[in-house]
């Protein structure tokens, strides 16, 4: 009999401790994740945006406008395709794992602290409604009337007016700061980004970054692209 009753006791134990538990840490995230967030397959835009105030805000700031002073661009008015498919190549290690990618290398720890992959869709799905931003330019000596030139070869991809074309993988040129596009075209030339061998998108554009014969060129470009706001 007594068998029976520790049987039953235990059997009644672990599931109270473990709602126990998960009300202690419900509690906790409960401070700060509503109602409408908390399942958890919930993708929806404010489940986003409490992921985004707790693990991207600190980088990207709260408007999604970046900082520079630790290489983060802005993000905002990047389309939710490309968002998702970056954090997906920083949580994969096919971007952001280069020894030589400093930024990158800050950057893919936050992609890998997104518990779930609905987190990923989620914070995705937010970034993809935040405002756009075309941030002025900072980067000198780029020659934009040579730029133009080069960027006939951008265009097929990008198009003319630097928008982007989801079904070539390729973002949109006119959210991000000129500083970040001019570091990009490096890792890409440099083979410091797009160089993974399951990196099917960035495969596709290392040749167009090592098309461009310096870092003078990558200025110009870009310096074109800053006028496409
Ligand atoms: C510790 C600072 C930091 C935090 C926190 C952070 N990031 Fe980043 N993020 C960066 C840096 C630095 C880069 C630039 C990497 C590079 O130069 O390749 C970056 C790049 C990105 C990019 C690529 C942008 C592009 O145009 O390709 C996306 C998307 C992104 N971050 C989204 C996020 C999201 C979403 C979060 C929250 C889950 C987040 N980041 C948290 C620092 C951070
Ligand atoms: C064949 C198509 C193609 C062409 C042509 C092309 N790109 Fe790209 N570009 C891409 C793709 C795809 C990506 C995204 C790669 C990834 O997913 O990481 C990209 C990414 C970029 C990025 C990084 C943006 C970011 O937010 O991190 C920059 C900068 C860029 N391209 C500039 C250029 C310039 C300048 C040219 C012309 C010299 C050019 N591209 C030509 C396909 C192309």
């Amino acid at each position: 009999m007594s068998n029976v009753a520790s049987r039953w006791s235990v059997g009644w134990a672990a599931p109270i401790l473990g709602l126990a538990i998960f009300g202690i840490v419900g509690a906790c995230r409960g401070t700060t994740i509503p109602a409408s967030a908390r399942s958890a397959d919930a993708v929806t835009p404010e489940r986003g945006e409490v992921l985004y105030s707790n693990y991207c805000a600190q980088c990207h700031k709260a408007d999604g406008h970046g900082q520079e002073s630790v290489g983060a661009p802005s993000i905002a008015g990047l389309p939710q395709w490309y968002v998702k498919t970056q954090l997906m190549n920083f949580r994969q290690g096919i971007r952001g794992a280069h020894f030589d990618d400093i930024e990158g290398l800050r950057m893919r720890p936050m992609s890998l602290s997104l518990p779930a992959q609905e987190d990923v869709d989620a914070v995705s799905l937010y970034v993809g409604t935040m405002r756009p931003v075309a941030p002025a330019p900072s980067v000198q000596g780029g020659d934009a009337g040579h730029g133009s030139q080069l960027f006939t070869t951008c265009q097929a991809c990008h198009g003319t007016d630097g928008k982007g074309n989801e079904a070539m993988g390729a973002p949109p040129l006119t959210v991000q700061p000129d500083w970040y596009l001019v570091r990009q075209l490096g890792k890409f030339k440099n083979g410091v980004r797009g160089a993974d061998p399951r990196d099917v998108k960035g495969a596709t554009m290392r040749p167009m970054a090592q098309g461009l014969a310096d870092e003078q060129a990558m200025k110009d470009v870009v310096g074109h692209v800053m006028t496409l706001r």
